[in-house]
């Protein structure tokens, strides 16, 4: 379930107008933490576990000892924590997740995330290449060119990155589904037909994906972290169907995720 630490901000960016990444300094949570985990942070004072937010790990940084998450102010909570300043301490536990990214060398490996769901995918990403694998394509889906982000983090991390935004606006017009359907019908980009997808974004992009998969048979995981709410098993709201059972056999995206195989649920 993670620990539970006061940790110090050593390092705090503006990516976007409400967009902010954090580097929290902790040797023990970078030791344990794993690609696909997310930490619950506290956003208020007070008690209660509903103070705390999930927020996926974006990077873990090992020689410094720095763990990284990405979040957009969205409401009351996420705007307190964003003005915590570098060398003040935020509450943490975590890392959190039991269901994980696979990280193998694999041959071929495609990733694909869309507008705020790519902020896990580039821990993901790292760690693949670090494993050895030796062509990750990654696909990228914006809504226009002010909303693209960490480019050149994940140009570093992948061996390919494609980008598309919705209006055209930057690089590819379209949906990023698009492209990694194209290329895997093509079998043209370098890595060929990939052994394995991963994925992360808003749901009808999850959708599309876990579709793609089952069409072309490629083994497909998936994170669910945006159904999360309170993300410590206390408001049931992350309930998700498990495929091929009868009703009521549910699992819960923060206790047993929240990456899952994309045959194992229905979304
Ligand atoms: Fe609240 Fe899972 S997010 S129970």
């Amino acid at each position: 379930m993670g620990i539970h630490r006061c940790v110090k901000l050593v390092n705090k960016e503006k990516l976007k107008d409400d967009i902010f990444k954090f580097s929290i300094e902790s040797e023990e949570m970078c030791n344990l933490a794993k690609p696909g985990q997310f930490l619950e942070i506290k956003v208020l004072k007070g008690i209660e576990p509903l103070l705390r937010r999930p927020i996926s790990i974006y990077n873990v940084d090992k020689d410094k000892n720095w763990l990284e998450f990405i979040f957009q102010v969205k409401g009351k909570g996420t705007k307190i924590l964003s003005e915590v300043e570098v060398g003040q301490e935020i509450d943490i536990v975590g890392p959190i997740g039991n269901g994980i990214f696979d990280i193998k060398n694999y041959e071929n490996a495609a990733i694909i995330g869309g507008g705020i769901g790519v902020f896990p995918l580039y821990e993901l990403a790292k760690e693949l290449k670090n494993a050895g694998t030796k062509n990750i394509n990654t696909y990228l889906g914006f809504r226009s060119k002010d909303f693209v982000i960490l480019e050149n983090e994940f140009d570093d991390v992948s061996t390919n990155l494609i980008i598309t935004t919705d209006d055209g606006s930057y690089k590819e017009k379209g949906f990023a589904i698009n492209k990694l359907k194209e290329d895997i019908e093509n079998q043209n980009s370098e890595g060929k037909v990939p052994e394995v997808i991963f994925a992360c974004g808003p749901l009808p992009m999850l959708k599309a994906v876990k579709q793609l998969a089952e069409e072309k048979n490629i083994p497909c995981q998936l994170s669910l972290e945006e159904r999360m709410a309170c993300g410590l098993g206390v408001c049931l709201g992350c309930a998700v169907k498990l495929s091929g059972t009868e009703d009521l056999q549910y699992k819960h995206v923060c206790k047993d995720g929240p990456v899952f195989w994309a045959n194992e649920v229905e979304i």
